[in-house]
């Protein structure tokens, strides 16, 4: 199981302040270092977290694969194709989203020329798709060898109920909530292990991601047929914590030693 950082929420960060850091170029060697298998980066339309010259930059000197998360969109297309990541995944893009919602309409009237524009630069193509046997066999019909499995509806109610039973444990005496909940996970997870085990059998490269954290990754980890997982925002969220004491006592070293 390749493990992929997404590290757009480092940009998010540094966006915050609009200065150099942190450096999403930094990271990729520390998660490098760390045994991360790729990188995966988000140019959005509006470039609010990942600029054109942070993926030119990666691109250059990152110890990385890079997988660039990009809409359809024929100027990102341009842009992309002359900076040459190792594989491009079309996800579907609204100005007013907090992030990625729900996967690619594979019905879009320009996805299958984008699709080849990448494809004649030698640029792997890889669509995010929700779990369902009609996507897969539309995404082999598009010619594509690599589907990212959509995992936004799994990990949304696993975090709801997650934070319902945590948040009402006075309530888990009222069971009907949480089995109309837990009805609906167990579906949501079903979706993911068919899919992953058809596209696989379809000889697609099944790759998944979007909204994972520590408590959820384990149930879509051990899923056949899945060899990737994108993960970013719980990695990001867990480091702020656990860098934190570190950041302080250097900088206490940094002003009894200016
Ligand atoms: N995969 C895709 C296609 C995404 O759009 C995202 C979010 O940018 C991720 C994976 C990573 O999601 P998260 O940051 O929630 O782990």
């Amino acid at each position: 199981m390749r493990l992929g950082l997404n590290i757009d929420h480092i940009a998010t960060l540094r966006e915050a302040r609009k200065i150099h850091e942190p450096d999403p170029l930094e990271a990729i060697f520390i998660a490098k270092n760390a045994g991360v298998d790729l990188i995966t980066l988000h140019l959005r339309e509006d470039r609010r977290h990942i600029h054109e010259d942070d993926v030119t930059s990666i691109l250059k000197h990152a110890p990385l694969p890079v997988n660039a998360e990009c809409a359809i969109d024929p100027e990102i297309t341009k842009i992309l194709c002359a900076l040459k990541p190792f594989k491009v995944t079309l996800v579907p893009e609204r100005r007013a989203e907090i992030t990625t919602e729900g996967g690619l309409n594979l019905k879009h009237p320009k996805l299958q020329d984008t699709i080849k524009a990448y494809a004649d630069c030698g640029i792997e193509v890889a669509l995010f798709i929700d779990p369902s046997l009609e996507n897969l066999q539309r995404a082999l019909e598009l010619g594509v060898g690599v589907v990212e499995l959509h995992t936004g509806k799994f990990s949304n109610l696993f975090n709801t109920l997650y934070t319902s039973f945590k948040r009402h444990k006075n309530r888990l005496d009222l069971p009907e909530d949480n089995i109309a909940l837990k009805n609906m996970l167990e579906l949501s997870l079903q979706e993911l292990a068919q899919s992953a085990l058809k596209g696989q059998g379809m000889g697609l490269e099944v790759c998944a991601g979007h909204g994972l954290n520590y408590a959820s990754v384990g149930l879509v980890a051990k899923l056949e047929g899945i060899s990737e997982l994108n993960i970013g925002h719980a990695i990001i969220a867990r480091a702020v914590i656990m860098g934190l004491e570190k950041a302080i006592q250097s900088m206490q070293e940094a002003i009894c030693a200016p």
